[in-house]
Order: structure tokens, then sequence, then C-alpha cells
């Protein structure tokens, strides 16, 4: 079975649970175990806060800032889940995906959010332009034997 869904919001902090629990009702049907679902949820989180944060920071009008989350599935078990905003973009995407690499001195931000991502799924694009925004891809193999 394969299946595509896409959703598109403000780029505002309360959108991240809608996000994170939008992607992990559609991967659902592929009965994903606890840890694969708190993976998912917990990347998509963290590109999506990105994409709040950092993609549309100074911005005026949140409202009209969207983030977009497109999440795509196969009958192998292949999650392909894409995170996209329009926002400043990141000038250097190497240095930016360094782990405790952060442009935000706060407690808050330790610099972590890609490693993150790139841990909990199994593979990692970012594609960004200055000015333009950034795309995150972020594709997981579910083990599908478990749904047997
Ligand atoms: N969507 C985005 N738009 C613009 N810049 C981004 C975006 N996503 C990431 N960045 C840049 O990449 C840096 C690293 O991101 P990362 O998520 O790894 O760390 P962080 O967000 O700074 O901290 P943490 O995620 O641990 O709170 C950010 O500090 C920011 O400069
Ligand atoms: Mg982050």
């Amino acid at each position: 079975m394969n299946n595509r869904m896409k959703t598109v919001f403000s780029a505002l902090a309360e959108n991240e649970a809608f996000a994170r629990s939008a992607a992990a009702a559609f991967v659902m049907p592929l009965d994903p175990t606890v840890e694969e679902l708190t993976e998912i949820k917990t990347a998509v989180s963290e590109a999506v806060s990105n994409s709040v944060i950092h993609g549309y920071s100074g911005w005026e009008d949140r409202s009209q800032a969207m983030v977009e989350l497109e999440c795509e599935i196969n009958g192998n078990g292949r999650v392909t889940i894409i995170v996209s905003d329009h926002g400043r973009g990141i000038a250097n995407v190497e240095k930016a995906m360094q782990p405790l690499f952060s442009t935000v001195e706060s407690e808050e931000r330790s610099g972590m959010g890609f490693t993150v991502m790139e841990s909990f799924m199994d593979k990692l694009q970012v594609k960004s332009e200055e000015g333009k925004g950034t795309a995150v891809t972020m594709t997981k193999y579910l083990d599908l034997v478990s749904a047997l």
C-alpha cells in the first residue's frame, strides 16, 4: 500500500504538537512499534521547531509564515517525511548539521536538532537556500515483521 499526505500550517510553536501527531497518525497503518513511533514524532518535532524558531525568526506575520509537512509511506515499510519552510534558509548546511552547532545562544538551544533527526531516522537530507527556505527530508524503514 502506498499512501501520501501533505499539510500546511502557520509557523507557530503550538503547531509542533499538531505536526507530530499528524505524522504519527498517518504511519499507524504500518503498525509501528512504540519506539519507532516515538522516533518519528521526535524527528518531526525537531524539524518543525527549526522552521518555527530559525526559519521564520523575526517574521512579522506568523500566521502567514507557513510550514509544510509531507509524509509518504509505501508497502515495504519505508516512511519518507519532508518538513519545509520558505523562511531565511541556512548559509552553511554542513556546518549547521554538526552536533552542538547553533546560531542561537540560549540555554534552550543545544544545537542537537539535526543530530537527533539523523540518529532517529535512517536517512537525512537537508536542502536550503538563503532567503528562500529549507527542506528537510527524512527516511525511515519500519520493521514490518512485527506487523505480521
Ligand atoms: N529551517 C531552518 N531555517 C533556518 N535555519 C535553520 C533551520 N533549521 C536549522 N537551522 C540552523 O541550523 C542550526 C542547527 O540546528 P539544530 O536543530 O541542530 O540546533 P538548534 O535548533 O540550534 O538547537 P536545538 O535543536 O538543540 O534546540 C540552527 O541553530 C539554525 O542556525
Ligand atoms: Mg533545532
